[in-house]
């Protein structure tokens, strides 16, 4: 039996068949009020109502809803009826269809990639959308341009130019959903030029390495060395990706000698570089290195995102492309797929109403005090620890003496905290340095009032005195 029932304002779609029909009614009943179809409150329709409509005894359905009373899924009282009961009541019996519980997340989570998600500026972004909103055009909600809405595409141009150095136009530019869409995006147009290889760093995210693979393309890694990537050694490759101003996991800017050598590369084969700018605005102690693209504009893809300034969540960003392939993007991209028009506009008004400057300013004072903590905090408890790549970013890379990086993890899960060593998800295979004994620690990840919290984990973990020799382990 498969009934809709609507009674006092409640649908109440049943599914209860076979011979258990009681049984089969409670637990239907128990699901609609789990899955939350039944909110809290919900008056039930009376016994007789119910079963005349799905053609059963009515005990069948004062027993069903007894089961569920005495369960604590409903309730019932006389003049009131049968209603659904607060969420906090009893649990379900033990034994019965009961749902797993919610899966924990780590204790502390000290992995790179998510900025602090409890610092979004809500409030700010609210205001921002109202205004947008309030402004925007009736055509605005239509399908529109699907290089992405104009209003973001100038923003985005004044405050790459200005802050990052970029040379931007904004009929160059192409809204995507996140640096990982638009590296798809690319993929389609490189292999629309027939291009077969793309040169990629040593050290980097395999979710990129299998987004080119995935496109049909070939990764081929270039060596990587305290300069940098050495690209230098860049052959016949149809494009390259770099982190120029913070090398992705490893820290360091590439060298200017790199920088220019990417260039050089590009111009004299006809090779696209393709400029992952993840977290450029967050630079600590010196000026942000400014964008490759502000070389060579025509052979330098600048790919940027929201997902560290703002929210990953948000998956929105931007292609800064050379005029000669913004057509082909654009029909990679088809012309209804673009980031959702609200969010474009409310962006876009939050950069030009200064707010994004605000935040990020806001968001790298934050970010250096708890670099300097972590540095300061593995100098007294882990001297031994080599501490790279922190002068820019959400993240650092903690060099372990030898054969240590297994234990450390180990405690780490012991202790509930959430730690990504350097290989081999970092590493690509082809990678001809020495791998490292390491870990990458993204500070930005915990929210304020856990990061002290996290920090103190990580020492915990971390106990190597001065000459590197380690406490014994727990677990
Ligand atoms: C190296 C690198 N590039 C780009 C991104 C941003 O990717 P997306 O914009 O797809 O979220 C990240 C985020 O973790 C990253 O680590």
């Amino acid at each position: 039996m498969a009934r809709t029932r609507a009674t006092l304002g409640v649908d109440l779609h049943l599914e209860a068949s076979g011979p258990r029909l009681r049984r089969g009614l409670t637990d239907a009943l128990r699901e609609a009020v789990r899955g939350g179809r039944l909110p809290p409150g919900t008056r039930l329709p009376s016994s007789r109502s119910l079963a005349a409509d799905l053609g059963v005894a009515r005990n069948t359905v004062a027993d069903a809803y007894a089961d569920l009373v005495a369960e604590g899924w409903l309730t019932a009282r006389q003049g009131s009826g049968t209603r659904v009961a607060d969420r906090t009541v009893v649990p379900p019996a033990a034994g019965a269809t009961s749902g797993r519980p919610a899966p924990r997340g780590p204790a502390h989570d000290l992995r790179p990639g998510t900025p602090d998600l409890s610092s979004f500026p809500r409030a700010e972004w609210l205001r921002a959308a109202r205004r947008a909103l309030a402004a925007a055009p009736s055509e605005a909600l239509g399908y529109g341009d699907p290089r992405g809405r104009p209003e973001l595409r100038t923003a985005l141009a004044g405050y790459l130019a200005r802050v990052r150095g970029v040379r931007a136009d904004p009929g160059r530019i192409v809204v995507c959903a996140g640096f990982a869409h638009g590296l798809r995006l690319l993929c389609a147009a490189l292999r629309g030029r027939g291009a077969r290889t793309v040169a990629v760093e040593s050290y980097g995210l395999d979710e990129h390495w299998r987004l080119l693979t995935g496109a049909g393309l070939t990764t081929a890694a270039l060596p990587f060395d305290e300069r940098g990537t050495d690209t230098g050694r860049l052959t016949d490759a149809g494009a390259v990706l770099l982190t120029p101003a913070h090398q992705f996991p490893m820290g360091v800017p590439l060298h200017p000698d790199r920088r220019a050598a990417a260039v050089d590369w590009a111009r004299r084969t006809g090779g696209l570089v393709l400029e992952d700018d993840y977290d450029g605005e967050f630079r600590y102690d010196r000026q942000p290195v400014g964008a490759l693209q502000g070389l060579d504009p025509d052979h330098v893809v600048y790919l940027g995102t929201a997902s560290k300034s703002l929210a990953p969540g948000l998956r929105l960003g931007w292609m800064v492309l050379p005029a000669g392939l913004v057509g082909e993007v654009t029909a990679a991209k088809g012309e209804m797929d673009t980031s959702g028009v609200l969010d474009q506009l409310t962006l876009a008004e939050f950069i030009a109403s200064g707010a994004y400057d605000r935040h990020v300013r806001a968001a790298r004072t934050r970010y250096r005090r708890r670099r300097d903590a972590l540095v300061a905090a593995l100098a007294v408890r882990a001297p031994a620890i080599r501490v790279t790549g922190i002068a820019a970013g959400l993240h650092a890379v903690l060099r372990l003496p030898p054969g240590t990086v297994g234990p450390v993890l180990r405690a780490a899960a012991h202790q509930g905290l959430a730690l990504d060593a350097l290989t081999p998800r970092y590493r690509h295979a082809d990678a001809v340095a020495e791998p490292l004994d390491a870990l990458v620690v993204g500070y930005g990840t915990p929210p304020d009032h856990a990061w002290s919290g996290a920090l103190e984990a990580l020492c915990a973990v971390l106990p190597f005195g001065e000459n590197g020799s380690g406490i014994p382990f727990p677990g």
